[in-house]
């Protein structure tokens, strides 16, 4: 009998501090070994000469998540985790989502019962607190964060969801108390509707306009205000899908003056810009999300906060609707005016290819930064280092083989989601993965899924180190 169920040899391994040469030994679904021409094994794989990195944890994505409108989502915990894994994903942290009046216990436990039998690879919640009432500020969320839901998001725009500034205060003071990581949606509300109250008036009402009413400053002072808000309370939070330079300007500004202020990117800001949106036919609105995709110069400014470190998780926000069929991005009609057309763009297969490609290959990030944002960085934010995220002893068997020179066209027709159309349609990317694990299992393998539904474990998430306040805050004293 071997000393290990799976041998991976031959490969370069990247984790975020080093690119090394080694084989990795896996028994029990675990990292056992890592070194130079490792023998036996039950099964090897040869990685000929790849890279091998630590699957990709996906820090964003929207799954089977209940709406307002009407619409729905394409892709439950089936079709999402198979899309999310043949993209090199081994990890995702979707949200159980709080709907106004209702208990944030129900929407957790009825997120179990969308994953549950279905997911193909692990999965951790994000909690989205849409009603800071006592009762959930007093005992639901504190109870949650112990039970290992340590991370949630609030927002500071959509009426459904949004959240005043007081309650944004009561709400992080909690986060304080209990040491979770909280996300934030920044976008000023009031400026947003009072945009589209005047481009509606005025008949502007195509997809185009979306990113007409809500430009960067909209999305700069929320970032500013939100970060004031974390200041006082002297949090950690985390500035989600930051979109362009002014946002950047913040972030950076309160990171220089010692915040702990975290931030994430996504696909969407890199490659997609606001003349996406005024693609004709309705086009545009494949491309719809909030804050919107800009320009040029706001995208070298991502490029430039990913590779000067403001940037330390990169996520896919991956929200899947399709553009045809009356329960997607057309559920208000098939012309609808731009605030009736659901927001979000899929990408959950697409995150980690784009990225390589586009930093890694086009020489703006290193393979450590790359691995640093996409899986190391999260895990350690949400609470799920060192179990996932990294290549070390102990860890998880959670692993890409990756092929760096594998050229090829994104096509919707490749990808394994449950959406009509990927936004980045031909872009040419370089680098995939040819073989996923997860837990030493092969999922990703010669083209095909080997994963069966319900194989994903749900992952309580410790509190994160990230989120542990330094003392006594001035408003404790
Ligand atoms: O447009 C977006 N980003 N849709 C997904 C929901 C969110 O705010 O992240
Ligand atoms: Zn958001
Ligand atoms: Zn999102």
């Amino acid at each position: 009998m071997s000393e290990f169920d799976t041998v991976i040899a031959g490969g370069t391994i990247a984790t975020a501090a080093d690119v090394v040469k080694c084989d990795i030994g896996i028994s029990g679904g675990r990292i056992v070994a890592l070194g130079e021409k490792l023998a036996g094994g039950a099964r090897r794989i040869d990685a000929g000469g790849r890279l091998v990195l630590p699957g990709g944890v996906d820090g964003h994505c929207h799954f089977d998540q209940p709406t307002g409108d009407g619409s729905v989502m394409a892709d439950d915990f089936l079709t999402g985790t198979r899309s999310a894994l043949c993209g090199g994903t081994t990890t995702i942290i979707p949200f159980a989502a709080q709907q106004k009046g209702k208990s944030l216990r129900a929407a957790v436990q009825d997120y179990h019962r969308r994953a549950d039998g279905k997911a193909l690879i692990d999965y951790a919640f994000h909690l989205i607190v849409a009603d800071a009432t006592e009762q959930v500020l007093g005992q639901e969320l504190p109870a949650l964060i112990k039970d290992g839901y340590t991370s949630f998001k609030i927002y500071m725009t959509y009426d459904d969801l949004k959240l005043d500034d007081r309650q944004i205060l009561d709400v992080l003071a909690v986060a304080r108390g209990e040491q979770a990581m909280v996300m934030i949606h920044a976008e000023n509300t009031d400026c947003i509707a009072w945009l589209t109250e005047r481009l509606e008036r005025a008949g502007k009402t195509g997809p185009r306009f979306h990113a007409v009413s809500r430009p960067m400053a909209v999305e700069r002072e929320a970032t500013h205000r939100a970060i004031t808000l974390a200041e006082l309370v002297d949090v950690p939070v985390l500035i989600v899908h930051v979109s362009g330079r002014e946002a950047v300007e913040q972030i950076r500004w309160a990171q220089a003056r010692g915040l702990k202020i975290f931030a994430e990117t996504c696909p969407q800001y890199l490659v997609l810009s606001e003349d996406d949106l005024g693609k004709p036919d309705f086009e545009g609105a494949k491309c719809i999300c909030s804050p919107p995709p800009r320009d040029k110069a706001n995208q070298q400014a991502i490029w430039d906060g990913l590779a000067g470190g403001v940037f330390q998780v990169f996520s896919s926000d991956h929200a899947p609707f399709r553009f045809d069929g009356p329960d997607g991005k057309r559920v208000a009609g098939a012309d609808a005016p731009y605030r009736k057309i659901p927001n979000g763009v899929p990408g959950v297969e697409t995150r980690l290819p784009i990225l390589f490609s586009e930093g890694v290959v086009g020489g703006r990030i290193t393979l450590q930064q790359f691995v640093a944002l996409t899986a190391s960085n999260p895990a350690r934010i949400y609470g799920l280092a060192p179990r996932k995220g990294s290549i070390a002893i102990g860890a998880d068997a959670d692993l890409a083989i990756w092929d760096p020179e594998r050229k090829a066209a994104i096509r919707n027709a490749d990808l394994h989601h449950n959406v009509d159309y990927t936004p980045y349609e031909g872009l040419q990317v370089t680098g995939w993965p040819v073989t996923t694990l997860s837990r030493g299992d092969v999922v990703w393998d010669g083209g095909k899924v080997l994963a069966q539904p319900g194989r994903g474990r749900f992952l309580p998430c410790e509190t994160p180190d990230a989120a542990k306040p330094a003392g006594r805050a001035a408003w404790q004293r």
